[in-house]
């Protein structure tokens, strides 16, 4: 059970990335949901345990919060989600086929993964149906069963990033889209896309290609520290403007090709066309990064920040929160995620 108060009950979702750690918590009172608290700290490149641990204690310390439960999500290398088509059968015996198939899908040690299932709808006028398996190593859940230990929290949902970001539109996005749509999230280690029919997920991709690769770009380019370049990306000076924006951009056009390729494959196999795409993620608060992906990936990416169709409190922004950044999907979509 989550805290109860006056606001009614609160929800919160927590999103440990590899640049920070990001926090959101909704009041849900009836059918309204009000955004109460929003929270960003940025953590080491190497954090451990203890350090993550620490940083969130603050941020509820911030935003004056103390939850018994949050909402979690995993992704990256230690996880990975696949679309599968399956005869029609009952939940249970898709469990039990999957004891002896998963590993034809799943490229990890299934002694080492915690899997779950969900059953699609089934495809019209054939005998399938469609399973979305998602499976993660058990050594990445465990770290956020230790963090929530020292916390002395309880786990409500444990999510996938792109699950969660897909949520946050699906519940605070007030844009009318297509029957065919893309999300993507440009983080620090990676870039999510998620392709959506309506209100059901179809495609699932993770690019290990962020804004990280910027910065090492930029540092080797630049010869300059990592941290140097991280701060570079932010600035508005000239010096070294020109190296920069060629280093970013070599990034780019590699996230790109993969951008294409991914949209291709998704394109020609189920004979869609994506309308709209919308992105957020902390990458596109680079300055030039947005307009050049639009330039040269030949479609018009709309910024989606899900904290403006959001209805909030008037003290949401209270912990001088970046709102230029749309950084806030994954957490904002895990608080949003009903147990
Ligand atoms: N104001 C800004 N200007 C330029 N770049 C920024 C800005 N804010 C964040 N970034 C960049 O965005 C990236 C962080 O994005 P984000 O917060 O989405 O990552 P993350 O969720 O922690 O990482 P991941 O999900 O990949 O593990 C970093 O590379 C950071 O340098
Ligand atoms: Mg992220």
């Amino acid at each position: 059970m989550m805290n109860s108060d006056d606001n009614g009950v609160r929800s919160v979702g927590l999103d440990i990335g590899t640049y920070s750690i990001k926090l959101a918590a909704f009041a849900l009172r009836a059918d309204k949901k009000t955004l109460i608290a929003l929270n960003e700290k940025k953590i080491s490149s190497r954090a451990n345990l203890d350090e993550k641990t620490n940083v969130i204690r603050e941020m509820f310390k911030e935003t004056d919060l103390h939850p018994n439960e949050v909402n979690l999500s995993i992704f990256g290398p230690e996880a990975i989600v696949r679309f599968v088509n399956f005869p029609k059968m009952s939940r249970a015996q898709l469990e039990d086929a999957l004891g002896y198939e998963a590993e034809k899908y799943i490229p990890f040690n299934m002694n080492e993964v915690i899997m779950d299932v969900a059953i699609l709808d089934p495809i019209r006028e054939t005998e399938q149906m469609r399973v979305i398996l998602a499976a993660a190593k058990k050594n990445a859940v465990e770290e956020l069963i230790k963090i929530c230990k020292n916390l002395n929290l309880e786990i409500g949902v444990v999510d996938m990033d792109p699950f969660a970001m897909f949520n946050a539109f699906l519940e605070v996005n007030s844009v009318q889209t297509g029957p065919t749509f893309a999300l993507l999230n440009f983080g620090h280690s990676r870039t999510d896309i998620l392709v959506a029919d309506g209100k059901e997920p179809v495609f699932i991709r993770q690019i290990p290609i962020g804004g990280k690769d910027i910065s090492e770009a930029i540092a080797r380019d630049v010869a300059i520290e990592f941290d140097a370049a991280e701060k570079c990306k932010s600035s508005k000076t000239e010096e070294n403007s020109e190296k920069i924006l060629k280093a970013t951009f070599s990034v780019l056009d590699r996230l790109i090709k993969e951008i294409q390729l991914s949209f291709g494959y998704f394109e020609n196999r189920q004979r869609k066309k994506i309308g709209e795409i919308y992105c957020s993620g902390g990458m596109i608060a680079q300055e030039g990064v947005l307009g050049y992906l639009n330039e040269k990936l030949n479609v018009e990416i709309k910024k989606w920040d899900p904290t403006e169709a959001a209805a909030k409190s008037a003290d949401v922004f209270r912990n001088g929160t970046d709102t230029s950044v749309p950084q806030f999907a994954v957490c904002m979509g895990l608080a949003l995620r009903q147990p």
